[in-house]
């Protein structure tokens, strides 16, 4: 990851010596106020003059440079487009900042405004923190076996503002906006991650190293212990790989007698579907599997260093699917360990298999509320695309919470149904209920949902990124390819503002 200092700084833009100042204006505007307005003051009106030109048309993203002579303090201005002013938000401004700061590359230091914190209607501490979680999540690139070609040289980015009565509230958002960033990179870096080199004990690993620098508390249960704790759904799944499973457990600030909020993430650190195996077209997109526990481990790491006065467990069912003489096969039926059996139809239906220890193992915590987060079901790409995670609930309240820091994080939940009568499609002859319809694809996601939601007995809900997860190419922040980190800065916000 990408090392960049980030300051806040009380001053006048026109006055600033640096490389180059970044001025965000809207679609329409033939005369900017604000910052911009006063740069363009400075400027002999250089800024209206391109844009009643038409030099510059402000769309979402588009960028701008000019030079300023020795006018201003800054050697260049940048200027990026708003888009409209009635479509901003804060999520607007994550992508205009990673517009802007792929723009800057070259360039040592970028300095900015807080976009939005003026002309743009947002509270100071939301535009700090959406401009720095842009900048951050529009650099990121996964650079473990490529250096890019051209790399970035920004070294800084500082952020400048001339009313000193915003400063204070700037600086939690900038700070704010930079760990929850990194932790998103954090998780983009294990996704993205091939399952060759991460495979279930090496996120184990990765997640033990975490806890160390976090001080939290972290468990990894091996195949002994997974026998011990009857997890016949994590071990039926790992068994056909040489890479035995683990079930790996975080947690943060958790007292005797605290009712935490557990996170639950699914771990398939690659899925060939089994001995059901899956078609080879894109299959190397399942090292995605584990999108799921990335986010988890993600959202631990923010929680911790924005030190948020709640308690959190982070629980992970890692395990690798592949086909071998020793893989689970179709017609097996397997022991989950709240002791209901399971007809394994279609081995290829995995992450619920594991995903139900998981949510068994939480029951333990006396959970406020358990969210799971799993690229379950290619059903819900169907039916939703890549715009929104499924959201399913058994709990209204915990729904809204969970809609409500969509809204405010841009990473969009969708809620669908978990009618009863589903369950009809699940129900086994000669088991308690099977993992997978054989009467084809109907309702996919929602299958997945109801046979999760015969494993919990709190308020839960379950989010299936299958389709958020990876290759998003509508929004600027996320690299066209890769893993996007969804549900990070979701469960981020959702656990800053819980009560
Ligand atoms: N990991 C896949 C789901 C998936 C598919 C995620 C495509 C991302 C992109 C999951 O384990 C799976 O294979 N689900 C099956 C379920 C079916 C067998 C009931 C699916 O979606 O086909
Ligand atoms: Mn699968
Ligand atoms: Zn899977």
């Amino acid at each position: 990851m990408q090392i960049m200092h980030i300051t806040v700084e009380h001053g006048d833009i026109t006055k600033v010596q640096t490389d180059a100042i970044c001025l965000g204006i809207f679609q329409g505007v033939q005369r900017p106020g604000g910052a911009a307005g006063a740069v363009d003051r400075a400027l002999d009106g250089a800024l209206s003059e391109i844009l009643s030109d038409g030099d510059f048309s402000c769309k979402k993203g588009e960028i701008f440079w000019l030079r300023t002579h020795g006018k201003i303090g800054a050697k260049r201005v940048l200027l990026v487009g708003l888009g409209p002013a009635e479509k901003f938000s804060a999520d607007v401004v994550r992508e205009v900042s990673a517009a802007a700061v792929r723009a800057a590359k070259a360039l040592s230091e970028l300095t900015t405004i807080a976009h939005g914190a003026g002309i743009g209607g947002l509270d100071p501490q939301t535009a700090a923190q959406a401009t720095v979680e842009g900048t951050l999540l529009g650099l990121y690139r996964f650079e473990k076996f490529k250096k890019p070609e051209e790399p970035s040289k920004l070294e800084r980015l500082r952020l400048v503002e001339h009313n000193a009565e915003k400063l204070e509230q700037l600086k939690v958002g900038a700070q704010r906006g930079q760990i929850i960033a990194e932790s998103v990179c954090f998780a983009r870096d294990l996704a993205n991650e091939p399952g060759q080199s991460l495979p279930p004990q090496e996120l184990a690993r990765r997640a033990q190293n975490l806890a160390q620098e976090l001080g939290l508390h972290c468990e990894v249960f091996d195949e002994k212990a997974l026998e011990q704790l009857g997890m016949g759904g994590i071990l039926a799944v790992g068994k056909g790989s040489d890479e035995p499973p683990r079930l790996i457990v975080l947690e943060y600030n958790l007292t005797k007698d605290s009712k935490p909020i557990v996170l639950v993430g699914k771990g398939i650190t690659f899925d060939s579907g089994g001995i059901s195996i899956k078609p080879r077209e894109g299959l190397e997109a399942m090292k995605y599997d584990m999108s799921g526990a990335a986010a988890v481990l993600g959202a631990m790491r923010a929680i911790a260093l924005l030190k948020l006065p709640i308690s959190a467990v982070g629980l992970i069912a890692a395990a690798e699917n592949l086909p071998s003489g020793k893989a689970l096969k179709p017609g097996d039926v397997i022991r989950i360990s709240n002791g209901k059996t399971v007809e394994v139809t279609n081995t290829d239906a995995e992450g619920r298999l594991v995903l139900a220890d998981a949510l068994v193992y939480a029951q333990r915590y006396n959970p406020q509320a358990v969210i799971d987060l799993a690229t379950l079901t290619g059903a819900c790409t169907i039916a939703l695309g890549k715009e929104a995670a499924g959201l399913f609930s058994n709990d209204e309240t915990l729904a809204q919470k969970i809609q409500k820091a969509a809204q405010q994080t841009g990473e969009r939940v969708w809620p669908l149904p978990m009618y009863d009568e589903y369950k009809e499609i699940i129900k086994s002859e000669i088991a308690d209920i099977k993992n997978s319809a054989n009467k084809g694809p109907q309702a996919g996601a929602a299958v997945g949902a109801i046979f999760l939601r015969e494993f919990v007995n709190y308020p839960w809900a379950h989010l299936d990124i299958a389709g958020v997860a990876y290759d998003v190419e509508s929004r600027l922040y996320y690299a066209k390819q890769g893993a996007t980190g969804y549900g990070v800065r979701l469960l981020t916000q959702l656990l800053q503002d819980w009560k």
